[in-house]
């Protein structure tokens, strides 16, 4: 398929799938080719029969859906916001734990792909933070809709272009190598717990600390779906909590209930 004709079947789908044509722009080659390999399993040649293939069959859509998922990430990436996390958001946000007498620091990372972004936070942890508060554990909930990334946050096994971006000290103590892949260790898998879920539909039963949602509804969904997705995930975080959005990514104009803490690096703060 050509890459016009790939454009201009996402800009008639994406809106169909509650979802923003911008948002694919520079990512279009990953989803492009996986509707390619679609069309040929289906044995459709031409873009416009698959069309005609989605208006036949309607759950036909749900596989689009998942086509149109895109699971880039890196550890430590946008490494500028993790250091502001690092040196001033989790300190106060475990202070704020002591001071309401709890022991748990609890985080979610919605959308984490395949675990990069709750492992980071776990480095983080134990390198920089533990040592300062012995007294209180980590709780790091990863969710994402895509069935496989449970293998992956469970193997926790990457490539080095997934985590090259980390300090390298950090890279020889909190991996194994095998010839091709860094293997996380033990201790810092730990506090992550895996569960899919489709932010869409439902978020957990459970109250956070600091929720991560990056390079994801901000992103790809449409202003509906970001606003009623951001009220599902208002709702569990704490007062006084944090969330935390991608660097390249704004909240819908006009949503109350959230300060600044750094606008530079998308990170907001629930009122109390
Ligand atoms: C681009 S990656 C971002 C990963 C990580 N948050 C980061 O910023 O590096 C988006 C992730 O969201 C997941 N995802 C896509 N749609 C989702 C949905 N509706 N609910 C939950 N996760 C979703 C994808 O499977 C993918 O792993």
């Amino acid at each position: 398929m050509r890459d016009d004709e790939c454009i201009q079947f996402l800009q008639w789908a994406l809106p169909q799938l509650r979802l923003r044509w911008p948002g694919f722009r520079k990512v279009r080659g990953q989803v492009c080719k996986r509707i390619s390999r679609r069309m040929a399993d289906l044995r459709v040649d031409e873009i416009s029969a698959y069309r005609d293939y989605l208006g036949e069959h309607e759950d036909e859509w749900n596989v689009l859906d998942r086509l149109c998922q895109v699971t880039i990430s890196r550890f430590y990436r946008d490494h500028q916001m993790y250091r502001f996390l690092a040196g001033e958001v989790l300190p106060e946000l475990a202070r704020q734990v002591r001071r309401q007498g709890g022991d748990e620091l609890r985080i979610w990372s919605a959308g984490c792909g395949s675990g990069e972004e709750p492992f980071t936070i776990s480095l983080i942890w134990r390198m920089q933070m533990q040592a300062d508060f012995p007294d209180l554990s980590l709780y790091l909930l990863a969710t994402d809709s895509n069935p496989a990334m449970q293998r992956r946050v469970a193997d926790a096994r990457y490539a080095y272009s997934s985590v090259k971006e980390l300090p390298a000290g950090w890279r020889d103590t909190a991996f194994t190598r095998d010839e091709k892949h860094y293997c996380l260790k033990p201790e810092f898998r730990r506090a992550v717990r895996f569960r899919q879920q489709d932010v869409r539909q439902t978020v957990p039963a459970e109250s956070f600390d600091l929720v991560l949602c990056r390079n994801l509804v901000f992103t790809y969904f449409d202003e509906d779906l970001q606003r009623s997705a951001l009220e599902r995930i208002s709702a569990v975080i704490k007062p006084g909590g944090a969330l935390v959005i991608g660097v390249h990514e704004d909240l819908p104009e006009d949503v109350g209930g959230f300060g600044e803490w750094s606008a530079r690096l998308r990170i907001y703060r629930k009122a109390d």
